[in-house]
């Protein structure tokens, strides 16, 4: 990235798709500040398919990547190292003053490494998120890149407390809100409209009067065939008081055929698609009685728009969306996700409320810590 004078030049990288609804109102704060930043974009190709990255791309207007590495799938170590070996001449060219990286997957720690390697300043927005669980993939790239990044933007007061007892100073720490929630609020009036997306489902017995939206994809979930059918058997049961539409990760949908249990979810009340876009699914998700998932952003998503969720995980690294939100625990086993299906039922679920700071200006708050932080960053050179 060629030097000129007081331009920030700052390469943001995505590789999945969680990345990219974080992604989209960054680049859009740099993008509109253009005599302050020099902004490039990106992706690692973590995630390729249509599904997965190109109706991201397209749906929230981000720009196409300057740069994609292409990288596709593979084990996590084959995966990590092949995005960090592509990466390291990208740095040697383009000389970034600061490298930005969001979120916990594999990308971003990947990048962040080779970044502070090279003596690149790392930006890491969504830090200090902790599920306290090692055996999580995310997790750890979650404690390496917050260690080793000189900027750490969080989206809940609870996660400096979390960097501060890992040792990070003060001073690098700021919490700003969530961009995740930026690209929800800036989208919400294009959202599709639900009945359009449920008519389009071929057989599925569910209307926009009563339904819940299902996602599953934690390894934890679906890689052991024992843990999917009794998830999948769980589930299933309750599609048949409140219809689901399933929106399949292709991780997911890999399992269920290999453990044989495609035919369970061959069923009237489960309306099994693709993974859907993101004004699809924040359409469906503001008209569903509930969500029931394993994904971090959903748990987010809904806290934001009031709709109960029931989060099929032992443990959360986003407690703001219990505590505050509309969200519950409720882990894989059968009585327990049951017992809280009936709760909502019942009642309506937890009412919630907005978080601090959710509230669509994240990434502009982002933008001008980094501008000061250059400005601080010059003079004490
Ligand atoms: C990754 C993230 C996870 C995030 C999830 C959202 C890590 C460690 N995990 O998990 O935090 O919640 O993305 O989706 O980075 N595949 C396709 N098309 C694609 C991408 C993947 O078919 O565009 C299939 C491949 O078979 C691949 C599998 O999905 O092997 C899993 O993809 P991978 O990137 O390894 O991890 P995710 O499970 O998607």
């Amino acid at each position: 990235m060629k030097r000129s004078n007081g331009r920030i030049r700052i390469l943001c990288v995505v590789g999945a798709r969680p990345n990219f609804m974080k992604i989209a109102p960054l680049m859009r704060a740099f993008r509109s500040a253009p005599a302050r930043f020099d902004a490039r974009l990106l992706h690692t190709g973590q995630h390729y398919d249509e599904a997965m990255k190109d109706a991201f791309f397209r749906q929230l207007r981000i720009p196409e990547p300057d740069i994609d590495l292409g990288v596709g799938s593979g084990t996590h170590a084959v995966q990590t190292a092949e995005i960090m070996r592509l990466f390291e001449p990208i740095l040697d060219q383009l000389a970034p003053d600061i490298v930005l990286v969001v979120g916990d997957v594999n990308s971003t720690i990947a990048c962040a490494l080779v970044a502070t390697k090279k003596d690149i300043a790392v930006v890491h927005v969504e830090a200090g998120l902790r599920s306290g669980d090692r055996r999580m993939p995310e997790e750890i790239n979650r404690v390496l890149t917050d260690q080793i990044s000189n900027l750490l933007f969080t989206t809940e007061a609870e996660g400096a407390n979390n960097l501060l007892r890992e040792g990070i100073a003060p001073e690098k720490i700021h919490f700003v809100g969530n961009v995740m929630i930026d690209t929800l609020i800036a989208n919400r009036a294009d959202a599709v409209p639900a009945e359009e997306t449920l008519t389009s489902i071929n057989g599925f017995q569910g209307d926009v009067s009563g339904f819940g939206v299902l996602t599953l994809h934690r390894p934890s979930n679906v890689d052991d065939p024992a843990v999917l059918r009794r998830l999948l058997t769980t589930l299933t049961g309750i599609a048949e008081r409140l219809p689901l539409v399933f929106p399949i990760h292709p991780r997911t949908r890999i399992r269920v055929k290999e453990a044989g249990l495609s035919s369970l979810l061959d069923r009237p009340h489960i309306g099994l698609v693709e993974p859907l876009g993101y004004l699809q699914l924040l359409g469906l998700m503001s008209k569903a009685r509930l969500v029931l998932t394993d994904s971090g952003g959903l748990q987010e998503e809904t806290t934001a728009l009031g709709v109960p969720c029931i989060t099929l995980r032992e443990n959360t690294e986003r407690p703001i969306t219990v505590e505050q939100g509309t969200n519950t625990i409720v882990g894989t086993d059968p009585v327990k996700i049951q017992a809280s299906f009936d709760e909502v039922m019942a009642n309506g679920g937890k009412a919630g409320r907005i978080p601090e700071l959710w509230d669509g200006s994240a990434a502009e708050r982002i933008a001008q810590v980094i501008s000061d932080w250059m400005d601080s960053q010059a003079k004490a050179a």
